[in-house]
């Protein structure tokens, strides 16, 4: 195993997680930054060219976790792994943004769902080559078609 490091942080609009869009239908629009820390800024090199990036974040006011979660989309328990809980083992958080430009060490981005001041541990281009008719939404797709 390894010690994570953060290698960025994030400047986003939400100081408090009540601010955040949640539940069936949220949109994520907010606009901020990620903010690299001077050593790693030469690890963007070549970055302007994606549309959009993995973002891989620490859930870093989390205080514990649980097996289960209630998601806001639903009325139902899910197992955690089976929804994008705060509340996990590894308190680890996966956002995809929009890459909006770069400014040095600066990347702005539009799709933020975390709060300012959110370590980043990791930034890789979004790539995707699943055909949307070979992915299924499991028990969502059931609440988005109830709540339809
Ligand atoms: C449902 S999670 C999804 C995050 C990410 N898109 C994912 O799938 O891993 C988003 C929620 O995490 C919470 N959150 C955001 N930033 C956080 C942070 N730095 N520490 C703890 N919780 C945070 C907020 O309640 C926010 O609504």
């Amino acid at each position: 195993m390894f010690t994570p490091r953060p290698i960025a942080f994030v400047h986003s609009p939400y100081q408090d997680t009540s601010e955040i869009p949640r539940g069936l239908g949220a949109r994520h629009l907010a606009e901020g930054s990620i903010e690299l820390l001077r050593e790693f800024e030469p690890g963007l090199a070549d970055i302007e060219g994606f549309s959009h990036l993995f973002v891989l974040w620490v859930f870093d006011r989390a205080t514990d976790f649980s097996l289960t979660a209630h998601p806001p989309a639903d009325n139902r328990d899910h197992g955690v792994f089976a929804t994008r809980s705060p509340r996990r083992p590894n308190p680890i958080g996966l956002t995809v943004v929009e890459l909006l430009g770069r400014d040095g060490p600066v990347l702005r981005v539009r799709g933020l769902d975390m709060l300012d001041g959110t370590p980043v541990l990791d930034i890789k281009p979004y790539l995707s080559s699943i055909p949307t008719e070979k992915i299924r939404r499991g028990w969502l797709a059931e609440a988005e078609a109830c709540k339809g």
